[in-house]
């Protein structure tokens, strides 16, 4: 009688939940919710806790050279220089992140960071079915995704900055051995060096 009881017992109990969860729910959709704006646009600032892990598939057409795309043309130097500053800048999006936030001392970067681009990079072919990607493409990427934010104009001095200082970043990368030893730490790398997840 007791086991008999129990299959029912729970079955309440869970819809309950979902009663509940429905409830929930609809009480947001009504009040003022922070995450939708930007879940409209196709950011998700609630995937801030875990950004890589954020679901959504990412639009190949977003994060790929456009026709006949002529990046900004600067010196160098001054290149490298601004996008330096905008790698620390929280305001390039809209989770309280910067790029240095995850890749402070080449955190955060596979092994692939070390091959000449284009190359593949794992996240870009989880999300975005993207087999290969630029170095100015995988900027655009992490925006997108863990960034959560809109991607860079194109031909702006903001994306060639960043990609500049990336590309100095890459010259002076060595692959951590440890990584590439560790399969599943190449495999997730988002598990393994995020550190928003740490923090939970
Ligand atoms: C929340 C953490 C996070 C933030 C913030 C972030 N990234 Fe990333 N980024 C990653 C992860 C994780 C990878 C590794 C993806 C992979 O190998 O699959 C990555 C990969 C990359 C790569 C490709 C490395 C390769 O293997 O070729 C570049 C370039 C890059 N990020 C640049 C940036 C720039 C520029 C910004 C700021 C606009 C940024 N990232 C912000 C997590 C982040």
């Amino acid at each position: 009688m007791h086991c008999r009881l129990r299959p029912i017992v729970k079955s309440l109990v869970s819809a309950g939940v979902i009663m509940f969860a429905l409830g929930a729910t609809a009480g947001f959709a009504a009040a003022p919710n922070p995450c939708a704006p930007a879940a409209r646009s196709g950011a998700n600032p609630c995937a801030a806790k875990n950004p890589c892990a954020a679901g959504d598939k990412v639009d190949p057409k977003r994060v790929t050279r456009p026709k006949g795309y002529k990046p900004f043309k600067a010196d160098r130097a001054t290149l490298v220089k601004q996008g330096e500053a905008l790698w620390k800048d929280t305001k390039l999006s809209t989770n309280g992140m910067s790029c240095n936030t995850c890749h402070v001392n080449n955190a955060a970067f596979a092994p692939t960071f070390a091959k000449p681009y284009p190359h593949m990079v794992a996240m870009a072919k989880e999300k975005g079915g993207v087999k290969q990607v630029h170095l100015d493409e995988m900027v655009q990427f992490c925006m997108i995704v863990p960034m959560a934010a809109k991607p860079l104009k194109w031909e702006s001095r903001e994306l060639a900055a960043l990609t500049a200082y990336t590309g100095r970043l890459q010259n002076k990368f060595k692959p951590n051995p440890c990584a590439a030893k560790n399969p599943c730490a190449a495999k997730n790398p988002c598990a393994a060096k995020n550190p928003c997840a740490a923090k939970k």
